[in-house]
């Protein structure tokens, strides 16, 4: 079965995790994230796989190929100017001759893909859209449907009092080929705004396919954090790599932990990390590959992506801390911040909750 992803986002909330890599490319428990898509797509027979992209196109076309070592097929369409939702599909037509998946590239999600197919082909259904419920429908498109689930309304980013109800557009579609013929070529076209309000108004079948199952957008770090916490938690299926190295805790080959060094899980730990004495690992924790966690640290649900030194007695709470980064001797980094790739903190800092770092601002070197 075939399915488009939409990864040519700018990935603007998710700054400065994107400033040098699409969204879709975040590690998530240390693999990028379209790889996790892949695996839950593949799970559901959909192996031929077409990506939409704009923004950063050479880092997913680089590390996917052409899929084969991931069992599926990819090809690769990437937009001189970005299309929006609908656009972006509209542009890979030539590709779809049959009823189609189509997901945004952020969401990560356990919904029945293969129930909603069933469905949507006895319904008889040109669109169905998988809904979930959230606590916040103003930052989703908000769905209205009847008692059978047909779609009578739907409204983008609502305003509090105009959402009629907490299920909202998941960002998982199955549409039929016919459907794209009311979307103009080479224009940029959305679903959310233009097409479906458009086919409601037409009244063909757009049906709803609510579920229940685990669903996040990974759009802002607090998400980005939120998801890593779930997973590690189990609330999500998930199969880690590495060794069991005790309760909750699974190693990668090649590292070196010092025998003072003290894990608590759930934490995972890539290949050939140097943990020193006396640090101590909290979970939920993810530790990339190549990290060097200096003496008397503390990394109390982190994560931190490849190729990152802490110093000595640094501490690290809650934060997400990107590839490459330098941290000096007792430098403490708070709840919520994020540091961009490259970046270089010095020794004695401390960075108040929530602060982001771009790549490019270092800190003062000792
Ligand atoms: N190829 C391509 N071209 N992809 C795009 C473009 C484009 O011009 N614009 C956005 N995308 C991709 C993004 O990379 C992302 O994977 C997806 O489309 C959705 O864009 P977001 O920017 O993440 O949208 P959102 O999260 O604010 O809202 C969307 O997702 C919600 C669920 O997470 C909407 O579909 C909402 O209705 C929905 O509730
Ligand atoms: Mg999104």
């Amino acid at each position: 079965m075939k399915a488009v992803i939409l990864v040519g986002g700018e990935g603007m909330r998710l700054r400065p995790l994107t400033c040098s890599i699409p969204k879709s490319m975040v590690p998530i428990v240390n693999r990028p994230f379209l790889e996790h898509m892949i695996d839950y797509l593949k799970e559901h027979a959909i192996d031929d796989i077409i990506l939409a992209l704009w923004y950063l196109p050479h880092s997913i076309q680089s590390y996917f190929g052409d899929g084969s070592s991931f069992g599926v097929k990819l090809t690769y369409v990437v937009e001189s100017s970005p299309l929006g939702t609908a656009g972006a599909v509209k542009n890979v037509e030539q590709h779809l001759d049959e009823t189609f998946f189509v997901f945004n590239g952020d969401i990560f999600t356990d919904i029945d893909l293969t129930q909603m197919m069933r469905l949507h082909r006895q319904r008889g259904a040109k669109v169905s859209i998988a809904l979930t419920p959230v606590e916040d429908p103003t930052i989703y498109g908000v769905v209205e449907t009847d008692s059978g689930g047909r779609v009578k309304r739907f409204i983008e980013k609502p305003r509090r009092e105009e959402a009629p109800s907490n299920m909202i557009n998941s960002g998982a579609y199955i549409i039929e080929p016919e459907v794209l013929s009311h979307v103009p070529p080479g224009l940029n076209f959305t679903f959310e705004r233009e097409l479906f309000p458009l086919l409601l108004e037409r009244g063909d079948p757009v049906y709803s396919y609510p579920s229940d199952a685990y669903w996040i957008d990974i759009g802002t770090p607090e998400k980005y954090l939120q998801l890593h916490h779930d997973l590690l938690a189990g609330r999500v299926k998930k199969t880690f790599p590495g060794e069991r190295a005790g309760e909750g805790i699974w190693v990668e080959e090649g590292c070196d932990i010092h025998p003072q060094a003290k894990l608590e899980g759930p934490t995972i730990i890539g290949r050939n990390c140097l943990i020193g004495p006396g640090v101590r690992v909290m979970g939920p924790s993810v530790i990339g590959q190549g990290c060097h966690i200096g003496r008397d640290s503390l990394i109390q649900g982190a994560i931190l992506w490849h190729n990152t030194r802490l110093g000595q007695g640094v501490a690290l709470k809650n934060c997400v801390v990107a590839e490459s980064v330098s941290i000096g001797d007792r430098s403490q980094v708070m709840e919520g911040c994020v540091l961009g790739n490259n970046v270089v903190l010095g020794c004695d800092e401390r960075l108040a909750q929530g602060a982001r770092v771009w790549p490019e601002e270092s800190h003062p070197l000792p």
